[in-house]
């Protein structure tokens, strides 16, 4: 067999596709209406979180997200959060975009740069070595950031009732997340910045023109 039949006949690499933003944002209505779309395309995908998505990360996300009395230093927070990362990673991620199959994931490293980094003001470049590490090559072929303003941003996460341990920032803290964020959308030339205080059929024509280039994209492969 020569190596362009064996090529067609392995299936092809699947997306990586986040979702990130501050609290408040909607990325969680929204994620679930990107998966409701691209399955009525024909996409074979997996909808999984960070931090979470195996049983032993979903662990660590209970242990990062409880309140407590002992405080949490920013390095124990960073690494827990990249423990549960290598975990999901290697446990499903990989696996799921070798099949061929579609991940979309609420949240990822992203995430980690704009909490812990910006957040917690730890260093960029410690992020940086841990994401080589952890990830080697891999990074999101797209990632929609859901963007808002962090007032109305903790109005609706206080709606929603109890909140954790990072949800109990101060304002502060939440206006470097969404600096960070921005600041990594110009950087980074995956990213599609939302904007998320319009309604939510407007957020949703924006989600669906974003997943139609990656739809695009596969076509052409
Ligand atoms: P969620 O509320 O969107 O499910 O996310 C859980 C919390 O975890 C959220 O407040 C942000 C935080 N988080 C980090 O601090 N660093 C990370 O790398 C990830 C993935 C999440």
């Amino acid at each position: 067999m020569t190596e362009s039949f064996i090529s067609e006949l392995q299936p092809k690499r699947g997306k990586f596709i986040t979702f990130e933003g501050g609290e408040g944002g909607g990325k969680s209505t929204n994620i679930q209406f990107a998966k409701d779309y691209l399955a009525e395309q024909g996409i074979d995908l997996l909808l999984t979180r960070e931090p979470g998505g195996t049983p032993l990360a979903e662990e660590i996300r209970g242990l990062l997200l409880a309140n407590r009395e002992e405080s949490v230093d920013e390095m124990t927070e960073l690494l827990l959060v990249f423990a549960a990362r290598a975990q999901h990673l290697n446990q499903v991620i990989l696996p799921a975009l070798e099949k061929g199959q579609w991940v979309l994931c609420d949240r990822f490293t992203d995430a980690t740069y704009a909490y812990q980094g910006a957040g917690r003001g730890l260093s960029i470049h410690g992020i940086q070595t841990l994401e080589s590490l952890v990830q080697r090559e891999l990074r999101p072929d797209l990632t929609l950031l859901f963007d808002l303003d962090v007032n109305i941003g903790a109005e609706r996460a206080r709606g929603r009732g109890a909140l954790d341990r990072f949800e109990n920032q101060e304002m502060a803290f939440f206006e470097r997340v969404r600096d960070m964020y921005l600041k990594r959308s110009v950087s980074e030339s995956y990213y599609r910045i939302i904007d998320a205080g319009r309604s939510l059929p407007e957020v949703q024509e924006s989600v669906k023109a974003c997943l139609q280039t990656c739809l695009f994209d596969k076509n052409r492969q």
